[in-house]
């Protein structure tokens, strides 16, 4: 049996690490395993210029602990008055590797998104001349689609136009959910690729709704039924290079999540490679999980792979079942079964 296995130190291709407090409790969990990491820009106010990501990248790297070896790779967030020059500029001085679509109101902190895709047809065209991604937060926001629809319906009614429209835009379809998503991925030869998340590799829809409501399960884009679940760890596991992590860590208080309206988002930077070693073990597959969370990331994205390394070894792990801050205490994911790797 396998005691240890030692990677490419691996990189977190979908990331929310907050400001201020928040950032400085969760930043260390994160730093601790992964290189690199793309940051999401759905702060209040959102980070829409190139500006704004050059001072939150600052406040990041100001919170980093001593030693820390961690680069925030910056996104900015996608509005309809997103001005393609500025979006041009800090691609070129280095500063963003993409920029972030939200549909208006899909998730959290998302109501500055984009309501008429049209009028973000100047930026998109922009961003396939320079070869900048875009990530996409897959779900429509109709109220009359239903929630475990709208990843599907996001593909055929705003995706798959948007592509075609931009035949040459490269597109990383985030936290995807559903086998549709996969098989969508799987149809294209290049130019697109998704990011699976931990959590979504280990719930289905049944571990927040069955026996009692839990909120700490609960997220955008929800967990779907089993087989889809499934169909996620297949892509995940299966070394097709068009698939990588982004771990969507997403954390809130617990106060902000146990509430008659709870918060999306689950935190799980502390555990996802104790998480991952054990699915890709379960799955037969820990040979390929160093190409889903350290190389194929970096090569749809143009970057080199990591140079350093990290070894898990085959022994129960000490993460806590949760972290303070001064605004509260934030919950860990709990996967439901004993872990067996640590890093
Ligand atoms: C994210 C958050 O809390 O910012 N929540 C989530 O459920 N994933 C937003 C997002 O990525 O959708
Ligand atoms: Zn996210």
């Amino acid at each position: 049996m396998t005691q240890s296995l030692t990677i490419r130190r691996p990189d977190d291709w979908h990331l929310h690490l907050r400001d201020g407090d928040m950032l400085r409790a969760v930043l260390p969990h994160s730093a601790s395993d992964f290189a690199r990491a793309i940051i999401m820009p759905n702060l209040v106010p959102p980070v829409v210029t190139g500006a704004q990501a050059a001072a939150y990248r600052d406040r990041i790297m100001a919170a980093l602990p001593e030693g820390a070896d961690f680069t925030p790779l910056m996104t900015l967030y996608l509005t309809e008055d997103t001005d393609p020059n500025d979006v041009a500029r800090a691609h070129a001085e280095g500063l963003i590797h993409a920029v972030k679509l939200y549909p208006a109101g899909a998730t959290t902190n998302s109501a500055s998104g984009v309501s008429n895709f049209d009028k973000v047809a100047p930026v998109l065209d922009r961003m396939a001349e320079i070869g900048l991604p875009l990530c996409t937060h897959g779900e429509v926001t109709d109220s009359e689609i239903d929630i475990f629809d709208r990843e599907a319906v996001f593909i055929d009614r705003v995706l798959d136009p948007i592509r075609r429209a931009h035949p040459s835009l490269r597109v990383i379809m985030e936290h995807i959910t559903t086998s549709d998503a996969a098989d969508y991925v799987r149809s294209n030869d290049s130019g697109l690729a998704a990011t699976i998340t931990t959590h979504h590799l280990v719930i289905n829809r049944n571990h927040i709704l069955a026996g009692g409501i839990r909120p700490h399960y609960y997220c955008l884009p929800v967990a779907k039924r089993e087989t889809h679940r499934l169909a996620l760890r297949q892509a995940a596991t299966s070394g097709d290079p068009r698939f990588f992590l982004g771990t969507d860590s997403a954390p809130h208080t617990d106060g902000a999540k146990l509430q008659p309206c709870g918060c999306a988002g689950c935190f799980t930077a502390p555990n996802t490679m104790s998480i991952l070693a054990q699915v890709f073990e379960e799955d037969g597959a820990l040979d390929k999980l160093e190409a889903f969370s350290s190389l194929n990331g970096p090569a749809f994205y143009g970057l080199p792979p990591n140079e350093t390394r990290i070894t898990l070894r085959r022994e129960a792990p000490t993460h806590p079942a949760s972290i303070d801050t001064p605004n509260g205490p934030v919950t860990v994911f709990d996967p439901g079964f004993d872990l067996n790797w640590t890093t």
